[in-house]
């Protein structure tokens, strides 16, 4: 009758005791001791059943490769993108895709199985690109991979950059990207903007730019990408990502920009691990945190979302795939300490990214999608508190990957969890 089920979940909607009854990928039934026969029964034990985490802003072309061809010391931006310099005349679209593919299995076991990722454009041949269109083939059974046509040195800083950002489109990535605060000069950022929701909107495609990730209060092309996303109707297809020198914006400005960012309906995703650690590194004291305004920017209307950003890669050396570290750092670093923004920090990892990706709505509700995440927690605050263990993934009904519960809060578990080899191919094999 059901293919699986899932009882005794606690929801994010606080309704406890209940089964979750799934057929042909769907979520059929949410109701306490549902009867009925199913193939596979998971027991949640009371814990909370959430939808899937969602990354609405990562690097995989970069992730996985710490240390080549050398450590960045400065722990600087500016050093980071001097590195992947480095690192890039000598990237085989092989290593691209071995590395993907192992964070992708680290992905799924924890929960994470939506991901946008910008690739970089910015020089010829495009072996990123190509390596992670065969990644975005091979996991999308199990991730909805987006890519990021994304000219790192500067669409106009870089010779080749229009063109091949062009071409990438044109080979099937997904959304345009763009720098502007990495342009030589003011006007070429903003210009930079105009012409790249220009080319978003010729093609009907979603925008998403690295826009004033500096501690620089004169960087604002924030203000051009509300203004074009208006102006050309882009709305709920744009993303303003990082955005970290709103943190730097003297308070009038600010109060006058958070309006218009609302109006166009864009969508902004700080990146709370990595900007905590990269910018504020020319301050002395007092030293800036560097996130940007999320509690005005959510007063105002504006979905705010936050992402990865990287994973052990020439900008940030930690990192796991972990949509809940990410959560974390951000009650921390904003700061949100409130139970309600807590609660909305979880959610910001799971709703929020959907919304910025232009996914369906992943909220679990009969007649939804049946892919969900069982956590060893009793309610979203938890969840963010212990970055509690994915007992079970659940990806349109077949379970993915499984983790032993933690017995004790210092027995921490080995992470990531077990993949399931009953239902789960790993995205380094053919799918079909
Ligand atoms: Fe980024």
């Amino acid at each position: 009758m059901f293919d699986t089920i899932v009882r005794n979940a606690r929801l994010p909607d606080g309704r406890a005791g209940v089964d979750v009854a799934c057929r042909d990928g769907r979520i059929v039934r949410i109701a306490p001791a549902i009867e009925g026969d199913s193939g596979t029964v998971v027991d949640a034990g009371g814990h909370l059943v959430a939808p899937p985490f969602v990354d609405p802003h990562f690097h995989m072309d970069a992730t996985l490769s710490l240390g080549l061809p050398r450590l960045n010391v400065s722990g600087t931006l500016l050093e980071g993108i001097a590195l992947w310099g480095e690192l890039k005349p000598r990237l085989t679209a092989d290593a691209v895709i071995e590395r993907a593919l192992r964070y992708c299995d680290l992905a799924v076991a924890q929960g994470l199985l939506a991901i946008r990722s910008h690739v970089d454009v910015s020089t010829a041949p495009l072996v990123g690109v190509e390596a992670l269109l065969e990644v975005r083939r091979r996991v999308a059974p199990h991730i909805d991979l987006q890519l990021v046509a994304f000219p790192q040195d500067g669409l106009f800083r870089a010779p080749e950059a229009e063109a091949n950002l062009i071409r990438a489109l044109d080979m099937g990535v997904d959304v345009v990207g763009g720098i502007p605060h990495f342009e030589r000069t003011m006007a070429d950022g903003a210009a930079s903007v105009v012409r790249l929701c220009e080319i978003a909107a010729d093609r009907g495609l979603p925008v998403d730019l690295h826009c004033d990730e500096t501690d620089d209060p004169l960087s604002r092309h924030v203000e051009t990408l509300a203004a074009e996303t208006t102006r050309l109707g882009l709305g709920s297809r744009v993303v303003a990502s990082h955005v970290t020198a709103m943190h730097s914006y003297d308070n009038y400005y600010a109060t006058k920009l958070i309006p218009l960012i609302a109006e166009s309906g864009m969508h902004v995703v700080p990146n709370p691990l990595i900007n905590i650690t990269l910018q504020g590194r020319s301050d002395t004291y007092p030293r800036r945190r560097g996130l940007t305004r999320v509690a005005e920017l959510r007063a105002a209307g504006v979905n705010v979302a936050f992402g990865q950003d990287c994973t052990m890669d020439p900008w940030y050396p930690l990192g796991g795939a972990d949509m809940l570290d990410v959560a974390h750092m951000a009650v921390h670093a904003v700061p949100m300490t409130s139970r309600e923004a807590m609660e909305w920090a979880f959610h910001s990892v799971t709703l929020g990214g959907a919304a910025a990706m232009g996914l369906p709505d992943p909220t679990l509700r009969e007649g939804g999608p049946a892919s969900m995440v069982v956590l060893q927690a009793r309610d979203p605050i938890e969840a963010v508190r212990l970055r509690a263990t994915r007992l079970a993934v659940i990806r349109d009904g077949r379970i993915l990957s499984r983790t032993p519960p933690r017995i004790a809060a210092l027995s921490l578990p080995d992470r990531p969890g077990t993949l399931d080899p009953a239902t789960y191919s790993p995205p380094t094999g053919e799918t079909t």
